[in-house]
């Protein structure tokens, strides 16, 4: 029987794409040939990054100022990659500490120069998302964390700065429409909404490179890649296919506006069973609610033990909180249907 999968990520992909994924591993296209075993220098392999990277400027409603690239190293090596590429040898950047995540990037930042805290949640265990700051030009970035994972916050809106704005949006990006162009640099692991481990999308303005007067090391500078249309060393070919399928799947079923639409109902159907039953407690606070991770806790520790028993009989899986936080944590990503939310909060009904 087929789980339901709410796992944080890597995660539930849509069905169709699992199935497609695993017919180009036996024959990629009728060629006589697995997708595993074809260069990537092949006109059919660039033809599936060229239309990757075509895809996510469509689905985002980006121009020609925008490239689209297909990395490695996961999200974890854009926290090196974007101080890199923008912060000046001398500059600064200022850095909105809303996680884990973010904390993380603030301390690769760190090591090439000046970062200031915009405005940090810490103190209070990231259950808010920061608010009231501003970011001056005397900034070279600001950089932001659109969805932290762990704590199931989400920035619902964005600050207007006077510099270039970066937004790590791993765990939410293709889930909700956003205006894009405000961004000078988005980044991505691809383990949640898009695909399989392994790809890394980085959707960059062209014009904001090459400002450093840093000497930078060949795989961490953007322009080089751009330069090799995502092709500079051999990229994560199952990945970057896979993450095509998943994307074609989005765009033939509504584009991202659909996908916002179901997404809010899968997370209203969860907050308002959270809200109704006392024996369960949202993390955040209501108004920075996370429509991709739901975290939340038992309010009776006594009912642990016949809450998971009845969720794993359910056939969930994946509901354990992460191991910073504890409880228990929900991820109702794009490929999630209702009617797995429906189990749990049938689950969560039953006990008392
Ligand atoms: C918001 C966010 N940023 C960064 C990361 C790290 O991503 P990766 O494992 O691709 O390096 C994660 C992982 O879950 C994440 O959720």
């Amino acid at each position: 029987m087929k789980k339901h999968n709410f796992s944080a990520g890597p995660c539930i992909l849509p069905q169709e794409v699992f199935q497609k994924a695993s017919e180009a591993i036996l024959d990629f296209n009728g060629m006589g040939l697995s997708l595993l075993e074809i260069s990537h220098r092949s006109k059919e392999f660039v033809a599936v990054m060229d239309e990757a990277r075509a895809i996510v400027k469509r689905l985002m409603k980006l121009g020609d100022d925008y490239e689209v690239l297909f990395l490695q190293g996961g999200a974890s090596l854009q926290f090196a990659m974007v101080p890199f590429n923008l912060m000046k040898t001398d500059g600064k950047a200022a850095y909105l500490d809303t996680g884990t995540w973010a904390a993380g990037a603030i301390k690769e930042a760190k090591k090439l120069g000046t970062v200031d805290i915009a405005g940090s949640s810490k103190d209070q265990n990231y259950s808010f998302i920061p608010k009231g700051y501003t970011v001056g030009a005397e900034y070279n970035y600001f950089h932001c964390t659109s969805n932290n994972t762990i704590y199931g916050t989400q920035m619902k809106e964005f600050p207007k700065t006077d510099t270039l704005m970066v937004c790590d949006m791993s765990s939410d990006i293709f889930s909700r429409v956003l205006d894009f162009s405000q961004f000078d640099l988005i980044y991505a692991g691809a383990q949640k909404n898009m695909g399989p481990a392994g790809a890394t999308l980085v959707v960059v303005k062209k014009d904001i490179l090459g400002k450093t007067g840093r000497d930078i090391p060949s795989y961490l500078n953007y322009q080089l890649h751009i330069d090799k249309e995502s092709m500079y060393n051999t990229p994560p070919v199952f990945a970057v296919y896979t993450s095509l399928l998943t994307l074609q799947y989005l765009e033939q079923h509504g584009g991202i506006e659909a996908a916002e639409v179901r997404n809010e109902a899968k997370a209203k159907l969860l907050y308002d069973e959270i809200d109704r039953n006392p024996l369960f407690e949202g993390y955040s606070v209501k108004e920075d609610r996370s429509l991709m991770n739901v975290s939340f806790k038992l309010t009776d520790e006594s009912k642990k033990e016949a809450f998971d028993t009845a969720w794993k009989a359910a056939g969930i899986s994946g509901l354990n909180g992460h191991r910073s936080l504890g409880g228990y944590r929900a991820s109702l990503y794009n490929a999630l249907p209702i009617e797995s939310v429906q189990v749990l909060v049938d689950v969560m009904k039953s006990i008392s």
